[in-house]
């Protein structure tokens, strides 16, 4: 999507722009006006006008002016108006109380407008009228260097945000453990296909995985033919001797449970359980391009979840890089068996605090429904941190606990931890007991560390304004936390 600036008077705007107007009429009302210049040339002399109801400016809050900028686009695009005319002055009316800056506002807006403009279309057939995207949005009003900055930036996090939904979005037996890992150094190139300024990509296969014991993330790939990896993207924009963020998310290209087979319904967009690893990627792409002065380091822990001939068996033990060993008794609770291997990993870097990312449970949807990431943590300052961060940035959080009370639940009979509970109370909270499952494994690390438990973000949901299959959560809320940590 194009995005020009004029600071003409809108009246000389060219033809052929829809010129979007948001009103205080009630939400969801759209109207089109025509506005015929010249009677005597009517054929070529009006302008579209395309209105949306917003409600009363003084009831939005940041949450109805995202879904609001979303609306526009996609009454845009359900009218195939390829152009559009937006004025500024109409942004920072519409957003006034929000008590945002107007670079804020508007580098929002853009992101959201990227958003909505995104739809999957990789495996379709192009319709001869094309898609109904939006091409151009020309913005009208008083500018700056800085509103166009603003602008620019807001583009370049939806855009990374849609990029991160194209590969969550892509199928499992297109998006293999070696094609996540290659998408991931992809992602971190330029152009040109150098990789970006300060930028190093190192992926490990399976012998390497042997040899450096990740028996953990190794023992869920077993039954697939595809080989395991592991991906270690560095982005060094901050001094040398800062301690590094370090994100860990989930790579499972395809979970079909493995031998705890899924049934049919439960299998459905299991293509998508590397959602995590996808936000990861996409989030350190933007620390890279947005220059952010941090050390991150991103990782990937990828392999695809199948029974087979080699397949990991319940009841079988695990030996972990931590040297913990892991009794699986369900093989459909993979995630947390990746990540633990992950985390452990974690520590060569001396992080100053480590987040993993993963659609872990299905627990979390029972718990939150659709429209909330599960926050685990034990530090409650992170977890105050993440919350207002989760507001902000549009990927909401709801903190869920991670007390000693549960510490019971990942406890082994015939090894160190179990991956699933069959202790009393082991049914409930499931969202919990992963949580505390890689508590195991993250009170090595020495430093803060929250899991997000993105299972119910995995997917848009309905008045989202978003297109059907991956939502892209939570790309915003990761960058703005590598912006905001301090170490
Ligand atoms: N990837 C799933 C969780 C999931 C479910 C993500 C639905 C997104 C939507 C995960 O690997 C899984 O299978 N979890 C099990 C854990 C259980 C076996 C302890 C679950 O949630 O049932
Ligand atoms: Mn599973
Ligand atoms: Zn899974």
């Amino acid at each position: 999507m194009k995005i020009t600036f004029s600071n003409k008077p809108i009246s000389t705007a060219p033809a052929g722009y829809v010129r979007v107007r948001v009103t205080e009429d009630d939400k969801g009302t759209k109207r089109i006006i025509r506005e015929v210049h010249s009677e005597k040339d009517k054929k070529n002399s009006y302008v579209d006008i395309f209105e949306i109801g917003a409600g009363k400016f003084s009831d939005l809050n940041l949450r109805k002016f995202i879904i609001l900028c979303r609306a526009v686009v996609q009454a845009a695009k359900q009218y195939r108006a390829k152009k559009i005319i937006i004025e500024l002055d109409q942004i920072f009316e519409t957003g006034k109380q929000l008590q945002l800056s107007t670079e804020e506002l508007l580098s929002k807006a853009v992101q959201n407008f990227e958003m909505a403009n995104f739809e999957f279309t990789a495996f379709k057939t192009k319709p001869k009228e094309g898609w109904s995207l939006v091409e151009e949005i020309l913005v009208y009003g008083k500018s700056s260097k800085e509103i166009e900055a603003a602008a620019l930036r807001g583009q370049i996090i939806g855009q990374e945000v849609n990029a991160c939904r194209e590969l969550s979005n892509t199928p499992g037996g297109d998006m293999t453990p070696r094609k996540l890992a290659q998408s991931a150094r992809k992602a971190m190139t330029d152009k040109s296909g150098k990789l970006l300024t300060s930028v190093s990509v190192k992926i490990l296969g399976e012998i390497e995985l042997k040899k450096l014991g990740m028996g953990a993330l190794l023992g869920v790939g077993n039954g697939s033919s595809e080989e395991t990896t592991f991906t270690i993207i560095e982005y060094k924009g901050g001094k040398k001797n800062d301690k590094p963020i370090v994100l860990a998310g989930k790579g499972i290209t395809f979970d079909s449970g493995g031998l705890n087979l899924k049934p049919s319904n439960h299998i459905y967009e299991m293509h998508m359980d590397m959602s995590g690893a996808a936000s990861v990627i996409h989030a350190v792409v933007l620390a890279a391009k947005l220059r952010v002065k941090k050390n991150v380091i991103g990782l990937i822990p990828a392999a695809e979840n199948m029974p087979g001939n080699n397949a990991t068996r319940p009841g079988d033990v695990l030996k972990s890089l931590s040297g913990k060993t892991i009794e699986v008794l369900n093989t459909d609770a993979e995630g947390r068996l990746i990540l633990a291997d992950a985390l452990t990993y974690a520590k060569k870097f001396s992080p100053s605090v480590v987040l993993d990312v993963a659609t872990l449970t299905g627990a979390a949807l029972s718990a939150l429904g659709l429209y909330a990431s599960a926050l685990l943590t034990r530090d409650d300052m992170l977890a105050a941190q993440l919350e207002k961060l989760g507001e902000s940035s549009g990927d909401y959080l709801w903190r869920l606990p991670l007390w000693d009370e549960y510490e019971p639940l990942v406890k082994g009979d015939f090894a160190d931890v179990t991956n699933s509970s069959n202790a009393p109370g082991g049914k409930y909270g499931g969202t919990i007991e992963g949580g505390m499952f890689l508590w195991q494994f993250a009170k090595d690390l020495e430093c803060p560390w929250a899991h997000l438990d993105i299972a119910p973000r995995m997917t848009s949901a309905p008045g989202e304004e978003l297109a059907k299959g991956a939502a892209g959560a939570p790309v915003r809320l990761l960058l703005a936390f590598i912006e905001s940590w301090n170490t």
